[in-house]
């Protein structure tokens, strides 16, 4: 049972998201292990671990791109545990996938364009796209670069713009941050506030657990694929096993 430092996260809302006693088998290695997770509407929620322990998992039980053993996946009190990735995206999941995934030989426009048909409700308007451009304005210069050509932090920014394009309500993201300069990761962090102020719900994995405590108004930890630790984030960031095991010391 997961030490839980406080038990009212919001009791009164149906969640937007909800994983209940979730547990996913590769073969016959256990990655996760009976895992409840409840995103709130608006909420951005953070999923904290060290290597190996579930969270990009997490993350694909989420989208649908990994098959769950047991348990079960609900949108807004409906169930979803096996509906294909598509049907999620339309229902109003974005992803942001571990390391960005793009298809590099495509221009940045036709990868906008794709990520509105992943969400099954045909291409991007010229409207959404003059959004995301708005949104991301390094990217009105690169529209027809192909994606593969661009840095880290061009290419993630295309990864959340493609992300955001169908005006999702959930958005998950898996380590955004990772590999990028300093400078871009307060970047990545300024727009997950920003999707915040949309009222946009944020599920994100990240390495940088201090940073995404400070932007999280929920956090899980998890470890061997079973989560260890849940609460708001000033609570999980003062716990003794945190302190120790995946925050250091104060930076
Ligand atoms: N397709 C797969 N087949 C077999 N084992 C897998 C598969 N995907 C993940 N695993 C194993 O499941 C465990 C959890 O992997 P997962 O990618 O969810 O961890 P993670 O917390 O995201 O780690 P990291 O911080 O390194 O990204 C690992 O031991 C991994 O080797
Ligand atoms: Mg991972």
């Amino acid at each position: 049972m997961a030490e839980q430092l406080q038990n009212a996260q919001m009791p009164d809302e149906t969640p937007l998201l909800q994983l209940k006693n979730v547990s996913v088998n590769y073969g016959k290695f256990r990655a996760l292990t009976d895992v409840s997770y409840r995103i709130y509407p608006g909420q951005v929620v953070a999923l904290l671990g060290g290597n190996a322990s579930g969270k990009s998992t997490s993350m694909k039980t989420i989208s649908g791109t990994t098959t769950v053993t047991a348990g079960e996946v609900f949108w807004k009190d409906e169930l979803i545990t096996h509906e294909p990735t598509p049907r999620r995206m339309a229902r109003g999941i974005g992803v942001v996938p571990e390391g960005r995934r793009m298809f590099s030989s495509l221009t940045v426009l036709e990868n906008l364009q794709l990520g509105a048909w992943a969400g099954s409700k045909g291409r991007a308007t010229r409207e959404d796209i003059a959004e995301m451009l708005d949104l991301f304005p390094p990217l009105k210069k690169l529209v027809h670069r192909p994606s593969g050509v661009l840095s880290g932090g061009e290419q993630q920014m295309v990864a959340f713009a493609r992300a955001l394009i169908r005006h999702p309500e959930l958005v998950i993201m898996d380590e955004p941050s990772m590999g990028l300069a300093p400078a871009l990761v307060k970047r990545v962090f300024e727009i997950i506030e920003e999707i915040k102020n949309r009222k946009i719900a944020v599920f994100i994995v990240e390495q940088n657990a201090r940073a995404a405590l400070r932007v999280a108004d929920y956090a899980y930890v998890l470890a061997a694929g079973q989560v260890v630790l849940e609460g708001k984030p000033d609570m999980v960031a003062t716990a003794p096993m945190m302190t120790e095991a995946y925050l250091g010391k104060r930076s």
